[in-house]
């Protein structure tokens, strides 16, 4: 996509731009990059490189770092060691109106003396960019948000999603190296909130623009990204494909944090082709890449509900449970069962239609298998209680 700032002519805002052929450059690298707020150490040399055009989301709990980071590449706060690069360029030293961002936070943070179009082009204004040409890309820019005719309003007759378009217009419109998004629909209702993602989504795929977009919401994560980059404590846990961080998470946080998970008791008890695992009276056979764990260990295991398998008491059979509840979620439910071979450990399977709710009423017993691609293993955090 254009970079450039002030010259003409340029594509308009809405150009498709070709994401495949912008890929392969580094958009921003961070090097080492720690930061302290006091005797706190807020972010732990993280290291990471976005490609051009890629969507990259920073994902965990509060607290772990991820407004510090975004801040760190937006040039508001300063790393206390490490590098920061944005297109190939040292920006450790570089104020934030020259690092070329484009950045939305949470709270809109529009001026709210200042109507519409004149919030959208503040930073065109900044940067000296004639009249006539700030006109025509604020109109643009609207329209790329759907906008279009609501120059004039001041940001207090807008909805909380429309002032939230308001602010992206804002950051696309400078035609940033790189957009910022910090939590941008977090106080937007869950439906607004969908129809926002598929829409920043879609922009983003337009103009190819690399995005760095910060969530707490997993399945947000998820859906969006090209790459997750999964944080605890300041921590990068792991950086992956959504599908590699569900299906492939690195450490027992990245598994427990991201998607819904049982987690039970297990050991591992040998290793040949494969990692055989003592569950209850029962052995588990896993590739024996999906067990972090010393042959002997207790060890934790962590299997995604709908991979879990009911049927009838067979040679299948892994584990024995019974029905205790079913919570209907809509789309999908969850059946929670009692294990009585794995003591006080509860599970629960999620199943779709309203069949299963039919099919194992509470108090039916079920035999339990899971597929494997379902489950990882991990060296037990906790000493297990008798
Ligand atoms: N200006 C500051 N002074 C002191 N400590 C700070 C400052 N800003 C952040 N911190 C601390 O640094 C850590 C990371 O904060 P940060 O705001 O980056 O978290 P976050 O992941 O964005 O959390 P949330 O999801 O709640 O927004 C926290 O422990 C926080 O208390
Ligand atoms: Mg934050």
């Amino acid at each position: 996509m254009a970079t450039a700032q002030t010259q003409l002519p340029e594509p308009p805002i809405t150009a498709p731009s070709p994401v495949s052929a912008s890929r392969g450059n580094v958009a921003v690298q961070l090097d080492k990059v720690l930061k302290r707020f006091g005797d706190a150490i807020a972010l732990h040399e993280v290291s990471l490189k976005i490609q051009e055009g890629e969507f990259v989301t920073l994902l965990g709990p509060s607290g772990c770092g991820k407004t510090t980071l975004l801040n760190l590449m937006a040039g508001f706060a300063e790393a206390d060691n490490g590098e920061i690069f944005i297109g190939g360029e040292l920006v450790t030293a570089t104020p934030p109106y020259q690092r070329e961002i484009g950045i939305v936070f949470q709270n809109y943070a529009l001026f709210p003396h200042m109507s519409v179009a004149k919030n959208v082009g503040y930073g065109l204004r900044m940067r000296g960019v004639p009249k006539a040409e700030i006109t025509q890309r604020v109109e643009q820019a609207l329209a790329l948000v759907k906008l279009q005719g609501y120059g004039e309003r001041k940001p207090r007759e807008l909805s909380g999603g429309q002032q939230q378009r308001v602010a992206l217009a804002r950051a696309l419109v400078i035609r940033p190296k790189v957009l910022l998004l910090d939590e941008p629909f977090s106080a937007l209702d869950k439906n607004l909130r969908l129809s926002m993602q598929i829409e920043l989504k879609d922009i983003q795929r337009k103009l190819g623009v690399t995005t760095v977009f910060v969530t707490h919401d997993q399945s947000e994560a998820l859906s969006m990204s090209d790459r997750v980059v999964v944080m605890s404590a300041g921590h990068v846990r792991q950086i992956g494909t959504p599908d590699a961080i569900y299906r492939r998470p690195q450490d027992p946080f990245v598994a427990g944090f991201v998607g819904d998970v049982n987690i039970l008791p297990g050991r591992y008890v040998s290793r040949d082709e494969s990692a055989c695992l003592a569950l209850g009276d029962s052995i588990l056979r896993l590739p024996a890449e999906r067990v972090q764990a010393d042959v002997g260990a207790r060890v934790d295991l962590y299997v995604r509900p709908e991979n879990i398998r009911m049927g009838a008491l067979g040679p299948d059979t892994l584990l024995s449970a019974t029905v205790v509840t079913h919570v209907f979620q809509g789309d999908h439910v969850d059946i929670h069962l009692d294990v009585p071979a794995l003591g006080q450990t509860r599970l629960f399977v999620r199943q779709s239609g309203l069949q299963a709710l039919s099919r194992w009423p509470v108090g039916a017993v079920a035999g339990l298998s899971f597929d494997a691609e379902g489950v990882c293993a991990f060296a037990a955090q906790a000493p297990s209680t008798p």
